[in-house]
């Protein structure tokens, strides 16, 4: 079975699944309903029949999508990262550090190319204003996002030996090895532990502290954990030789960004809306990393910051995606059903599932950039966060989530943060971080004329007099937003305006209308965070396969487009001929930017093939005898293992063209000469000894290349 019918019917499998869910949730109000009707017991054990039916059937098929889903083999993958040097634990000959890992040559391959498409996908597409912000920070700005103080995770400590572990994934784990040793429990209580799981991350201590007593939680010792606290994630460091001033490594590119929203909006001639982006390092000193590259202590992060109208969140694009349909798993179905929904963003807005469409425009934009970068659109969903995991200002927030053999991760985080970055660093630099919307026609507003008594002000504020009238002058542009405070003067005397206490001497007003040509507002920001290590490894797992051949054979399926290496170009044979029409196919390929791999080495042809299968090669160019007579080549394309025989001169423009997306295999087949194959047992013997201007088609013999009648002599 090919890998794309394997998932077509997992979901198949998924939706058979999800309608019977449906009945059993429908038969189940059946039942109730009839018991409160008093209906006769008969009536009543019918329903109760059918509904255990159902659940039956649901079981059943649940454990038919766990075991159908496709067989990894960790060990085999692990085994082809390290042999491949796709990635290597840093410092390995000083026994390595946790949590950091360096990429080799395939992998800063597909990563450079990963980022060249999300800067196309992204930043060139819709004009975003890049910046490179440094990573090292100032404690100032970290203490003024609330990083300093918040940017922690509980975590736990064996009492005997000290070793410290993070408690949310304590408590999952131990719901994953109950769900394992159990796996006849019913389903209504696996959902319930299922549900414990997914909150995992927003307890509060108190109650992580009980639930892991509850699952009875016991050190690596046998002791019981200690009582779980906060630790800061961020690096801390100093900066400068006097080191009085505390700086810490970035824990987010973001912030970068916000504090220079200001030049930012200068840069875009004042217009909004308008979006921000960076491609950079995040380091944070993860309690217990683990699970490989998915949480590492330093990764590169790619963040938009995107400004907005915080009335006005429409998006001018939205109608390019309406019809984009995702996989969301919302707040209510993660407490209630347990399943997901697939539905398309634009009817996930409209139902006011999705917050607003900017917020829905980029997670269809991240679930497109996924497909184009070659990620299993079946092991793609989005999670929004539950009420308890979300910050207190944020509107909502989606997590893209991808799953490997880890099971569900998070990869890129869609927040709607509302007014929060603007306002803190406005606040904490006494720098107005507003953007100014123009009027078509000017606007006749309610609006309040203040007089202030500066005396009275300075005689309480001194210096920060400005500030307190400043604030007031803000909200008495709009009667709205002053009114209140209008009625506390009025009834208490005094009024609280962003903190300071403004009493009734200090200002008088009037009500009166104006025509207003503009107003003043804080943007709201809706970032897109995605984990660029995440993604990468994710995307390892999902394109490694194994076929079966005369042995096990590893392939990376990298599409052509983020392939580290789009072609392998190979001699038959040593000799000179052979080597120097390599060469020269080579060179034409890197002069169009094609990165090439040359394999002159005496290895079988077969294993020469396997070997650029391995780090995801899309084709090999084989120069044979053939070649030398007429000038022309095979192409192999790695997953079919089709091959195609063409002129050598059109080599560079079909891989080029295959790789912009303006050709597919599919093309090529139907435009050469497709030539038959036979990889397996002994097909790798290359016919090295063949004498030049012999014989110039290898024929079709179980250690023949080609199966493909020979040209007339
Ligand atoms: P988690 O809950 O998994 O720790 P997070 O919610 O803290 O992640 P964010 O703060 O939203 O993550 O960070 C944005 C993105 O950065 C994440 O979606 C993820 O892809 C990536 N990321 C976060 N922490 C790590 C890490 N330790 N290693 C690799 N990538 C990470
Ligand atoms: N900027 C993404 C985050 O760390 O919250």
């Amino acid at each position: 079975m090919t890998e794309t019918t394997e998932s077509l019917d997992l979901s198949k499998l998924q939706d058979e699944l999800d309608a019977i869910n449906a009945q059993i949730t429908k038969q189940g109000s059946t039942v109730r309903q009839l018991k409160k009707d008093g209906a006769s017991v008969d009536v009543i054990d019918e329903a109760v029949k059918a509904l255990q039916a159902l659940k039956i059937n649901a079981a059943g098929l649940a454990e038919k999508l766990l075991g159908s889903e496709p067989e990894f083999d960790r060990k085999a993958f692990d085994d082809l990262l390290i042999r491949k040097m796709f990635v290597v634990p840093s410092f390995e000959i000083h026994g390595g550090v946790k949590g950091l890992f360096d990429l080799g040559p395939p992998a800063c391959g597909l990563k450079a190319a990963m980022i060249d498409l999300w800067r196309k996908h992204f930043v060139l597409a819709e004009n975003m204003l890049e910046m490179e912000c440094t990573c090292l920070t100032p404690e100032v700005v970290l203490k003024t996002s609330g990083h300093v103080d918040r940017f922690t995770d509980l975590m736990v400590r064996d009492t005997q030996t000290g070793e410290c572990f993070r408690a949310d994934k304590l408590l999952e784990d131990a719901i994953d090895d109950l769900l394992e040793k159990n796996p006849t429990m019913p389903l209504e209580t696996r959902e319930e532990h299922l549900r414990v799981q997914r909150q995992a991350d927003a307890y509060s201590p108190e109650e992580l502290d009980k639930l892991l007593l509850q699952y009875d939680c016991k050190a690596p010792s046998g002791e019981p954990y200690s009582s779980s606290f906060p630790f800061n994630l961020m690096f801390r460091t100093s900066i400068g030789p006097e080191g009085t001033a505390v700086g810490y490594l970035r824990p987010e590119t973001a912030q970068g960004l916000f504090v220079n929203f200001r030049r930012l909006l200068d840069m875009n001639a004042q217009k909004m809306p308008f979006a921000a982006a960076q491609i950079g390092l995040g380091f944070r000193n993860e309690i217990a990393p683990r699970s490989g590259l998915l949480r590492v202590r330093e990764f590169c992060m790619g963040e938009i910051e995107h400004f907005v109208d915080p009335n006005d969140k429409s998006h001018p694009n939205f109608p390019s995606v309406a019809d984009k349909e995702l996989v969301l798993f919302g707040r209510d179905d993660q407490l209630g059903s347990g399943k997901t929904k697939t539905i398309k963003i634009g009817e996930a807005v409209k139902a006011g599932l999705v917050n607003n469409e900017t917020l829905g425009y980029f997670m269809a934009r991240t679930q497109l950039y996924m497909e184009k970068i070659g990620m299993d659109p079946a092991r793609l969903r989005f999670r929004q966060h539950l009420a308890t995991e979300m910050a207190h200002y944020a509107a909502d927030c989606w997590d893209l989530e991808i799953k490997s053999s880890y099971g569900w991760v998070e990869c890129v985080g869609h927040a709607d943060r509302a007014c929060y970055d603007l306002d803190v660093h406005a606040k904490a630099t006494k720098t107005p971080m507003v953007a100014t919307m123009k009027y078509d026609t000017p606007k006749e507003m309610d609006v309040a004329k203040l007089k202030f008594d500066r005396k009275a002000m300075g005689m309480v504020y001194k210096k920060d007099a400005r500030m307190v009238s400043s604030a007031l002058e803000a909200l008495a542009e709009d009667w709205k937003d002053f009114e209140p405070i209008a009625t506390a003067l009025e009834a208490e005397g005094k009024a609280t305006v962003d903190g300071y206490e403004v009493t009734k001497d200090m200002v008088t007003w009037e009500k009166t209308t104006k025509k207003v040509h503009e107003v003043k507002f804080t943007p709201s920001v809706i970032e897109p965070s995605f984990g660029m290590g995440r993604i990468l490894y994710s995307l390892l797992e999902h394109s490694f396969y194994q076929r079966d051949m005369d042995e096990q054979r590893n392939v990376m399926r990298f599409n052509a487009r983020v392939a580290p290496q789009k072609c392998a170009v190979l001699p038959i044979s040593s000799s000179t001929e052979c080597n120097s029409v390599v060469d020269e196919i080579a060179s034409s390929l890197m002069d169009i930017d094609m990165a090439t791999r040359v394999d002159k080495s005496s290895a079988a042809l077969g294993r020469r093939y396997a070997r650029a299968d391995e780090i995801g090669v899309p084709f090999a160019v084989t120069v044979d005898f053939d070649t030398l007579r007429d000038d022309s080549v095979t192409i192999r394309e790695r997953d079919s293992m089709i091959q195609v025989r063409l002129p050598k001169k059109e080599v560079p423009n079909v891989i080029y063209d295959i790789v912009h997306g303006r050709l597919t295999w599919d093309d090529v087949t139907k435009k050469y000469p497709v030539v038959q194959v036979d990889e397996g047992e002994g097909a790798s013997t290359q016919a090295a000894s063949a004498p030049p201007g012999a014989k110039t088609v290898v024929e079709a013999t179980s250690r023949g290349r080609f199966s493909r009648p020979a040209p007339a002599k």
